[in-house]
């Protein structure tokens, strides 16, 4: 039998394999022998469903009542978008750019409301992130927003942020993969391509009080209250991705919820950080206080040995090792589904590589 193989990708990232052997099945016959592709997002059986996939993630998130759990479109990029629309009575918010999408995230905002800079990680090359006293905070934001891990820059802020004004997060790559408080939050968001199942669906966690009644200028489809009032069915919902994120909920409680998970997560990239921290080969640049759990970027010392070492790599089965086309290098993405086996398997193979060297 061929070797397993492992899929590193950053997004969209592997799904745990017990649900892609159960899928076909499940998607054939989802409701009297009609699939889950052929569905209605109004049938009687995927709202049920949609309940039900709900109820798991308030469940293995602690989501209190007083939170809205939206399933939307558009990706996270939308939320860059809808964030300062709905959000910014007074047209003014401060962003913490610590990585690519912080960046993106304060470019977009841009162009409805003011932005401040908090602080721009850009001067490091978002290695690092400057000590929260030397932040330029305004105390009459309408917001303040910040993006918890940084997929491109592998930066994560792991320490809840201490703010005044409402705060807003990018959990796109995060969420799920730890506990978390979700009432230190107003509005949380993630694309679920990482962690949460397959591209077409972004989960909106948002405090009801923070989005009731705001932003009445904007047509329906860019309001999270229009959302929220609709049940996230204000048009035609993407129920494939839908229904793949509530097998992902369940795959996450069955495995034991969120603590294992970030005892998982933790011990897989310890152990590859450890690795690369010993290797005269391999570097990650990014403060130890500030790596990520789930997206580990690393170079190679050597020069003109990066192709060499993704066809290498590729032919041992382990894919989707290049780094970010803005960054370079490698990445290697290893979020909930991704077995220690599967870490073990690459540090086995860059050992073996350096060892050529
Ligand atoms: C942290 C973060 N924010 C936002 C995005 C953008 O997501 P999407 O492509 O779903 O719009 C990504 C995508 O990788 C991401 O990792």
């Amino acid at each position: 039998m061929s070797q397993k193989v492992f899929n590193f990708s950053a997004g969209p990232a592997a799904l745990p394999q017990s649900i892609l052997d159960e899928l076909p099945s499940k998607v054939i016959d989802f409701d009297r022998g009609m699939s889950i592709l052929e569905i209605s997002h109004r049938s009687k059986k995927f709202k049920e469903y949609a309940q039900r996939c709900e109820s798991t993630l308030r469940r293995i998130l602690n989501i209190e009542d007083n939170y809205e759990v939206l399933f939307l479109q558009g990706g996270a990029t939308h939320q860059f978008t809808m964030i300062p629309q709905n959000l910014s009575n007074n047209g003014k918010a401060d962003y913490l750019i610590t990585g690519g999408w912080s960046k993106k995230a304060a470019a977009y905002a841009k162009h409805h409301i003011n932005v401040n800079i908090v602080s721009d990680s850009s001067e490091n090359n978002f290695t690092n992130i400057s000590e929260m006293s030397t932040w330029n905070v305004n105390t009459d934001s309408d917001y303040f927003f910040y993006c918890a891990n940084e997929t491109v820059h592998g930066v994560e802020i792991h320490e809840y942020l201490d703010v005044n004004t409402p705060l807003i997060c990018d959990m796109s790559s995060t969420l799920c993969t730890r506990p978390i408080e979700v009432n230190n939050f107003d509005l949380i968001f993630a694309g679920a391509q990482k962690n949460l199942g397959i591209a077409g669906l972004t989960i909106v966690l948002a405090r009801k009080d923070f989005i009731e009644n705001k932003a009445k200028h904007l047509t329906p489809i860019m309001r999270y209250d229009a959302h929220a009032n609709d049940n996230s069915m204000l048009n035609t919902s993407p129920v494939f991705a839908w229904f793949v994120a509530g097998l992902v909920f369940e795959w996450i409680e069955k495995q034991g919820g969120l603590k294992k998970m970030a005892d998982s997560n933790k011990a897989k990239s310890q152990l590859l950080y450890d690795y690369i921290d010993q290797s005269s080969l391999y570097q990650n640049p990014v403060n130890s206080k500030y790596r990520s759990w789930v997206n580990i970027p690393f170079t190679l010392s050597v020069n003109n040995l990066d192709d060499e070492f993704l066809t290498m790599a590729n032919k041992s089965g382990l894919y989707n090792l290049k780094g970010h086309r803005t960054v370079g290098g490698m990445r290697a993405s290893v979020y909930n589904s991704m077995p220690i086996e599967g870490v073990e398997r690459l540090i086995s193979f860059m050992r073996k590589f350096e060892s050529r060297q």
